[in-house]
Protein backbone atom coordinates (compact mmCIF):
# COMPACT_ATOMS: atom_id res chain seq x y z
CA UNK A 1 0.00 0.00 0.00
CA UNK A 2 1.27 3.76 -0.92
CA UNK A 3 1.69 6.33 1.69
CA UNK A 4 -1.50 7.97 -0.15
CA UNK A 5 -3.80 5.19 0.23
CA UNK A 6 -2.51 4.62 3.62
CA UNK A 7 -3.44 8.44 4.27
CA UNK A 8 -6.83 7.79 2.68
CA UNK A 9 -7.40 4.68 4.58
CA UNK A 10 -7.38 6.39 8.27
CA UNK A 11 -9.69 9.27 7.05
CA UNK A 12 -12.40 6.82 5.55
CA UNK A 13 -14.28 6.52 8.38
CA UNK A 14 -15.95 9.11 10.20
CA UNK A 15 -14.36 10.28 13.30
CA UNK A 16 -16.27 8.40 16.30
CA UNK A 17 -17.62 9.97 19.25
CA UNK A 18 -16.55 8.76 22.52
CA UNK A 19 -19.34 7.74 24.36
CA UNK A 20 -19.87 9.76 27.87
CA UNK A 21 -17.34 12.33 26.37
CA UNK A 22 -18.87 15.51 25.92
CA UNK A 23 -19.10 15.10 22.09
CA UNK A 24 -15.24 14.34 21.77
CA UNK A 25 -14.30 13.04 18.41
CA UNK A 26 -11.05 11.06 18.06
CA UNK A 27 -9.40 11.31 14.47
CA UNK A 28 -5.99 9.58 12.96
CA UNK A 29 -4.07 11.59 10.57
CA UNK A 30 -1.10 11.69 8.57
CA UNK A 31 1.43 14.05 10.71
CA UNK A 32 1.97 17.88 10.08
CA UNK A 33 4.63 20.17 10.98
CA UNK A 34 2.59 21.93 13.77
CA UNK A 35 2.22 18.97 15.77
CA UNK A 36 6.25 18.76 16.30
CA UNK A 37 5.90 21.80 19.53
CA UNK A 38 2.82 20.28 21.21
CA UNK A 39 4.76 17.05 20.83
CA UNK A 40 7.60 18.23 21.92
CA UNK A 41 5.51 19.25 25.14
CA UNK A 42 4.44 16.05 25.81
CA UNK A 43 7.56 14.07 25.80
CA UNK A 44 9.08 16.60 28.16
CA UNK A 45 6.55 15.67 30.96
CA UNK A 46 7.54 13.78 33.53
CA UNK A 47 4.07 12.49 34.26
CA UNK A 48 3.73 11.37 30.57
CA UNK A 49 7.02 9.96 30.47
CA UNK A 50 6.49 8.25 33.85
CA UNK A 51 7.17 4.53 32.55
CA UNK A 52 9.82 5.60 30.21
CA UNK A 53 13.63 5.92 31.13
CA UNK A 54 13.11 9.97 31.15
CA UNK A 55 11.49 13.05 29.24
CA UNK A 56 12.76 13.84 25.90
CA UNK A 57 14.77 16.76 25.06
CA UNK A 58 13.38 18.75 22.12
CA UNK A 59 15.68 17.36 19.62
CA UNK A 60 15.21 13.93 20.41
CA UNK A 61 10.71 14.32 20.72
CA UNK A 62 11.95 16.14 16.55
CA UNK A 63 14.02 13.05 16.15
CA UNK A 64 10.90 10.86 16.85
CA UNK A 65 9.12 12.66 14.74
CA UNK A 66 11.36 11.95 11.88
CA UNK A 67 11.66 8.71 12.43
CA UNK A 68 7.93 8.31 13.04
CA UNK A 69 7.33 9.76 9.33
CA UNK A 70 10.13 7.92 7.82
CA UNK A 71 7.77 4.26 9.39
CA UNK A 72 4.83 5.54 7.07
CA UNK A 73 7.02 6.03 4.30
CA UNK A 74 8.71 2.87 4.22
CA UNK A 75 5.65 0.56 5.64
CA UNK A 76 2.89 2.24 4.37
CA UNK A 77 1.64 2.34 7.93
CA UNK A 78 2.84 4.00 11.63
CA UNK A 79 2.51 5.49 14.70
CA UNK A 80 -0.89 8.10 13.18
CA UNK A 81 -0.90 11.88 14.74
CA UNK A 82 -4.11 11.81 17.11
CA UNK A 83 -6.79 14.64 17.50
CA UNK A 84 -9.02 14.36 20.23
CA UNK A 85 -11.32 17.50 19.26
CA UNK A 86 -9.45 18.74 16.71
CA UNK A 87 -6.64 19.71 18.55
CA UNK A 88 -3.34 17.36 18.35
CA UNK A 89 -2.94 14.76 21.58
CA UNK A 90 -0.38 12.78 20.56
CA UNK A 91 0.08 9.60 18.59
CA UNK A 92 -2.29 5.84 18.27
CA UNK A 93 -0.73 3.25 16.01
CA UNK A 94 1.51 0.85 14.38
CA UNK A 95 5.27 0.31 14.70
CA UNK A 96 7.98 -2.52 13.65
CA UNK A 97 9.69 -3.90 16.70
CA UNK A 98 13.11 -5.50 16.06
CA UNK A 99 15.13 -5.47 18.94
CA UNK A 100 16.35 -8.98 20.20
CA UNK A 101 13.65 -10.58 21.82
CA UNK A 102 11.73 -14.07 21.00
CA UNK A 103 8.95 -12.24 19.49
CA UNK A 104 10.17 -10.34 17.53
CA UNK A 105 10.19 -9.23 14.19
CA UNK A 106 6.61 -8.14 15.25
CA UNK A 107 4.25 -5.52 14.71
CA UNK A 108 3.21 -3.42 17.92
CA UNK A 109 0.02 -1.32 18.51
CA UNK A 110 1.49 1.70 20.46
CA UNK A 111 -0.11 4.52 22.09
CA UNK A 112 1.44 8.19 23.75
CA UNK A 113 -1.13 11.05 24.57
CA UNK A 114 -0.75 14.75 26.27
CA UNK A 115 -1.84 13.92 29.76
CA UNK A 116 -5.13 16.68 29.52
CA UNK A 117 -6.53 13.62 26.74
CA UNK A 118 -6.74 10.85 29.84
CA UNK A 119 -9.38 9.21 31.29
CA UNK A 120 -11.42 9.49 28.46
CA UNK A 121 -11.43 6.52 26.37
CA UNK A 122 -9.73 8.16 23.37
CA UNK A 123 -6.54 6.13 23.46
CA UNK A 124 -8.65 3.01 23.42
CA UNK A 125 -11.08 4.26 20.85
CA UNK A 126 -8.34 5.23 18.38
CA UNK A 127 -6.56 1.85 19.18
CA UNK A 128 -9.12 -0.26 18.20
CA UNK A 129 -10.28 1.36 15.20
CA UNK A 130 -5.91 0.77 14.47
CA UNK A 131 -6.48 -3.19 14.95
CA UNK A 132 -9.37 -3.21 13.27
CA UNK A 133 -7.15 -1.56 9.78
CA UNK A 134 -3.95 -3.83 10.42
CA UNK A 135 -5.19 -6.89 8.39
CA UNK A 136 -5.62 -3.91 5.29
CA UNK A 137 -1.64 -3.94 6.03
CA UNK A 138 -0.87 -7.00 5.78
CA UNK A 139 -0.88 -7.94 9.09
CA UNK A 140 -2.67 -10.47 11.19
CA UNK A 141 -1.07 -10.09 14.41
CA UNK A 142 -0.24 -6.98 16.50
CA UNK A 143 1.60 -7.11 19.51
CA UNK A 144 1.94 -4.89 22.75
CA UNK A 145 4.21 -4.35 25.73
CA UNK A 146 4.63 -2.13 28.37
CA UNK A 147 6.74 -1.61 31.59
CA UNK A 148 5.40 -4.01 34.37
CA UNK A 149 4.43 -0.82 35.86
CA UNK A 150 2.49 0.87 33.50
CA UNK A 151 -1.37 -0.32 34.20
CA UNK A 152 -2.73 2.65 32.78
CA UNK A 153 -1.10 1.19 29.34
CA UNK A 154 -1.83 -2.81 30.11
CA UNK A 155 -5.44 -1.51 30.69
CA UNK A 156 -5.58 0.13 27.30
CA UNK A 157 -4.38 -3.24 25.88
CA UNK A 158 -7.29 -5.08 27.64
CA UNK A 159 -9.56 -2.68 26.81
CA UNK A 160 -9.29 -3.34 23.61
CA UNK A 161 -8.96 -6.96 23.32
CA UNK A 162 -5.62 -7.58 23.56
CA UNK A 163 -4.54 -10.98 25.70
CA UNK A 164 -1.59 -11.05 27.70
CA UNK A 165 1.28 -13.77 26.82
CA UNK A 166 1.49 -15.50 30.57
CA UNK A 167 4.57 -16.85 29.24
CA UNK A 168 5.80 -13.49 27.33
CA UNK A 169 7.19 -11.09 30.51
CA UNK A 170 10.86 -9.76 28.99
CA UNK A 171 13.19 -7.42 29.67
CA UNK A 172 13.48 -4.76 27.60
CA UNK A 173 16.88 -4.65 25.84
CA UNK A 174 16.71 -0.86 25.27
CA UNK A 175 16.04 -0.11 28.89
CA UNK A 176 19.60 -0.50 30.69
CA UNK A 177 19.97 -2.45 32.85
CA UNK A 178 19.19 -2.49 36.96
CA UNK A 179 16.61 0.05 35.85
CA UNK A 180 12.70 -0.77 37.16
CA UNK A 181 11.49 -0.29 33.75
CA UNK A 182 13.24 -2.94 32.50
CA UNK A 183 10.37 -5.74 32.76
CA UNK A 184 7.71 -5.82 30.50
CA UNK A 185 4.60 -7.40 30.34
CA UNK A 186 3.32 -8.42 26.47
CA UNK A 187 -0.03 -8.41 24.97
CA UNK A 188 -0.64 -10.70 22.07
CA UNK A 189 -4.02 -9.80 19.41
CA UNK A 190 -4.70 -11.88 15.80
CA UNK A 191 -7.24 -10.54 13.67
CA UNK A 192 -10.00 -13.33 13.41
CA UNK A 193 -10.60 -12.75 9.99
CA UNK A 194 -14.36 -10.94 11.34
CA UNK A 195 -13.20 -7.62 9.94
CA UNK A 196 -12.13 -8.68 6.93
CA UNK A 197 -14.46 -6.39 5.06
CA UNK A 198 -12.61 -3.37 6.96
CA UNK A 199 -8.98 -3.63 5.02
CA UNK A 200 -6.90 -1.38 2.98
CA UNK A 201 -7.92 2.09 3.12
CA UNK A 202 -9.46 1.95 6.22
CA UNK A 203 -7.09 3.75 8.10
CA UNK A 204 -5.97 7.55 8.90
CA UNK A 205 -3.98 9.83 7.47
CA UNK A 206 -3.82 12.44 4.82
CA UNK A 207 -4.44 15.97 4.43
C1 LIG B 1 -1.42 4.84 28.38
C2 LIG B 1 -2.41 5.94 28.05
C3 LIG B 1 -2.53 6.12 26.54
C4 LIG B 1 -3.79 5.55 28.61
O1 LIG B 1 -4.70 6.59 28.43
P1 LIG B 1 -6.16 6.48 29.06
O2 LIG B 1 -6.87 7.73 28.77
O3 LIG B 1 -6.06 6.02 30.47
O4 LIG B 1 -6.76 5.26 28.23
P2 LIG B 1 -8.18 5.06 27.55
O5 LIG B 1 -8.28 5.80 26.28
O6 LIG B 1 -8.41 3.60 27.48
O7 LIG B 1 -9.19 5.71 28.58
C5 LIG B 1 -9.57 5.01 29.73
C6 LIG B 1 -10.06 6.00 30.74
O8 LIG B 1 -11.05 6.83 30.15
C7 LIG B 1 -12.31 6.64 30.84
N1 LIG B 1 -13.35 6.71 29.80
C8 LIG B 1 -14.23 7.73 29.62
N2 LIG B 1 -14.99 7.49 28.56
C9 LIG B 1 -14.62 6.30 28.04
C10 LIG B 1 -15.02 5.53 26.93
N3 LIG B 1 -16.02 5.92 26.15
N4 LIG B 1 -14.38 4.36 26.67
C11 LIG B 1 -13.39 3.94 27.46
N5 LIG B 1 -12.94 4.64 28.53
C12 LIG B 1 -13.56 5.81 28.82
C13 LIG B 1 -12.15 5.32 31.53
O9 LIG B 1 -13.01 5.25 32.66
C14 LIG B 1 -10.71 5.37 31.94
O10 LIG B 1 -10.52 6.29 32.97
P3 LIG B 1 -9.72 5.90 34.32
O11 LIG B 1 -8.45 5.22 33.91
O12 LIG B 1 -9.53 7.21 34.97
O13 LIG B 1 -10.63 4.98 35.03
C15 LIG B 1 -1.98 7.27 28.68
O14 LIG B 1 -1.94 7.11 30.07
C16 LIG B 1 -0.61 7.74 28.19
O15 LIG B 1 -0.47 8.32 27.11
N6 LIG B 1 0.43 7.49 29.01
C17 LIG B 1 1.78 8.00 28.73
C18 LIG B 1 2.49 7.26 27.60
C19 LIG B 1 2.58 5.78 27.82
O16 LIG B 1 2.86 5.31 28.91
N7 LIG B 1 2.36 5.05 26.73
C20 LIG B 1 2.40 3.61 26.73
C21 LIG B 1 3.78 3.12 26.63
S1 LIG B 1 3.82 1.36 26.44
Amino acid sequence: MSTEQADRALHAEPPPTIAGGEGATVRLRAWRDADREPFAALNADPEVMEHFPAPLAREQSGAMVDRIVAHHAEHGYGLWALEVDGRFAGFVGLSTASFPAPFTPAVEVGWRLARWAWGRGAASTAARRVLRAAPGFGIEEVLSFTATSNARSAAVMERIGMVRDPDGDFEHPRVPEGSPLRRHVLYRWRSTGADAGDTAGRIPGGE
